[in-house]
């Protein structure tokens, strides 16, 4: 056996060990909507915990005991941080006492106001969350990180940030591996424990430590053969979903054309029990991942000269969603109403039902738009007190009971949030677009109400 050899076994045996009896230290830097969920899941299994964020509001809630996301109820948050193995920080100093450091900052694109332009990879946070994490790094240490990015990010991008200031070697000194966060927020159908674990590390002791350590949390953890495979692997099931939204978003339009229901087509293919799986029209995609993850993938190919030609042209139709729901709700409005200014109610502003996540949601570009084609916009959802658009205007939510439907031309259903009742507007509003189906889903079927 070589020096470095021993020193790689005596390393691994020793992180062995503090995961075997639950001292090993967490850091989880970055905590939104997946860091947060882990630090709850890390001290559930045990471990100390420290969770690092530079928001300093979101640090000071979680110190008081409060959660800032639905999924995550405030009790959670107070059993954790009333736990002296638990504790919060802003600056990342207390990273250099974790042995293993969990990166969850988020990974956008480059921000353009125009909704059909093409996009870039925002990577600036993640290199400053893992410069930031480099000063603190040393001997014995595993990074992982779970922020969603192109194959190649972990050891391309990641990993010589992480060496730039130290004399450490990967695989020998320290260790580091990518591993997928594959949550569904606002779905209680899967435990977080209970979605297997893809783990890829940049060397075989990287991959062996990374799932050893996930086990103790994780139902199943999946070994693959380099951080580029599990890259790429959560970047496949976004793009998945991604282009098949696309092609019924594509059908839902035709089907419009040729008179026939596109959701009755679907619940009729979806009759077939196998080689099949359906997928809605809505009005767009929305949040952090289905409309974002894909352009990364289509950027990365066109930086290696090739291209994702059923990426780029879903994501096209996607994006196009808003442009054609107002084109729709203009014919809707012209066959009903009288002249002046209309007046609209956008029932849910989340980009998905049951989450408070307004992020890339396509109520934003509706709402815009309808504003600058000149019609009068308000909005109700339970979830959203507020929202600010691109623009600077403030909207505040409606409140549901006294919402006054007489004075709408139109209600359109942009999100079909499960606690919405849905009777009372459909008794109530003149005229409604539902771009979900969530009426019909509900056994609400009447002259006044349209679907995509
Ligand atoms: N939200 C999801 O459903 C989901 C699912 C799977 C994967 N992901 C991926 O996980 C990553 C995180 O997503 P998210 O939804 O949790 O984002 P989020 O915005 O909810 O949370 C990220 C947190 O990181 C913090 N942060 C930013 N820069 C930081 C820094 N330098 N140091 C410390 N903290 C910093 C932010 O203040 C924020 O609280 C992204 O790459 C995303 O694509 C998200």
């Amino acid at each position: 056996m070589t020096s470095e050899n021993v020193q790689v076994a005596r390393l691994g045996q020793l992180l062995e060990s503090k995961i075997n009896n639950r001292t090993a230290h967490v850091g989880i830097v970055g905590l939104g909507y997946v860091g947060l969920p882990l630090v709850i899941s890390n001290w559930t299994a045990g471990y100390q915990v420290s969770g690092f964020d530079i928001d300093p509001i979101k640090v000071e809630s979680l110190k008081r005991g409060k959660s800032y996301i639905s999924d995550i109820t405030n009790t959670q948050v107070a059993a954790v941080a009333h736990d002296r193995s638990v504790s919060f920080h802003c600056g990342l100093e207390h990273v250099s006492t974790c042995d293993f450091v969990i990166i969850c900052v988020p990974t956008p694109l480059k921000h353009s106001t125009d909704p059909e332009s093409s996009l870039e990879p925002d990577m600036s946070i993640l290199r400053s969350a893992i410069a930031g994490i480099s000063t603190y790094i040393r001997r014995g240490q595993v990074v992982i990180i779970e922020s969603t990015s192109y194959p190649g990010t972990t050891r391309r991008e990641v990993l010589p940030i992480l060496t730039e200031n130290s004399n450490l070697n990967v695989g020998i000194d320290f260790f580091v591996a990518f591993s997928p966060e594959r949550i569904n927020p606002g779905s209680d159908s899967y435990e977080l424990k209970s979605i297997p674990k893809l783990v890829g590390g940049i060397t075989n002791e990287c991959t062996q430590l990374v799932t050893g350590y996930y086990r103790t949390i994780f139902d199943q953890v999946i070994k693959v053969s380099s951080p580029e495979v599990a890259e790429l692997a959560k970047l496949v099931e976004n793009s998945y979903r991604l282009v098949n939204i696309g092609f019924v978003n594509e059908l839902a339009i035709l089907c419009e054309d040729w008179g026939i229901d596109i959701w009755e087509v679907i619940e009729a293919a979806d009759s077939k029990p196998f080689g099949f799986q359906k997928f809605y029209p809505g009005p767009g995609v929305g949040g952090h991942c289905i409309p974002v993850d894909p352009l990364y993938l289509s950027w990365f190919a066109k930086e290696t000269g090739l291209t994702t030609s059923l990426i780029d042209r879903a994501s096209e139709i996607n994006r196009g969603m808003p442009s054609y729901l107002i084109r729709k709700i203009n014919k809707l409005l012209d066959a009903s109403a009288t002249g002046g200014t209309k007046r609209v109610l956008i029932i849910g502003v989340t980009y998905k039902a049951d989450v408070a996540d307004c992020r890339e949601s396509t109520a934003f570009h509706l709402i815009e738009k309808l504003s600058t084609s000149g019609f009068q916009v308000d909005y109700f959802d339970p979830l959203v007190t507020e929202i600010i658009l691109d623009n600077g205007t403030r909207l505040v939510s409606e409140k549901f009971e006294l919402i006054d439907y007489r004075t709408y031309d139109l209600v359109i259903i942009h999100t079909d949030h499960s606690s919405i009742n849905y009777l009372t507007i459909s008794e109530r509003a003149n005229a409604i677009f539902d771009t979900r189906n969530i009426l019909r889903r509900r056994g609400i079927v009447a002259s006044h109400i349209s679907t995509l």
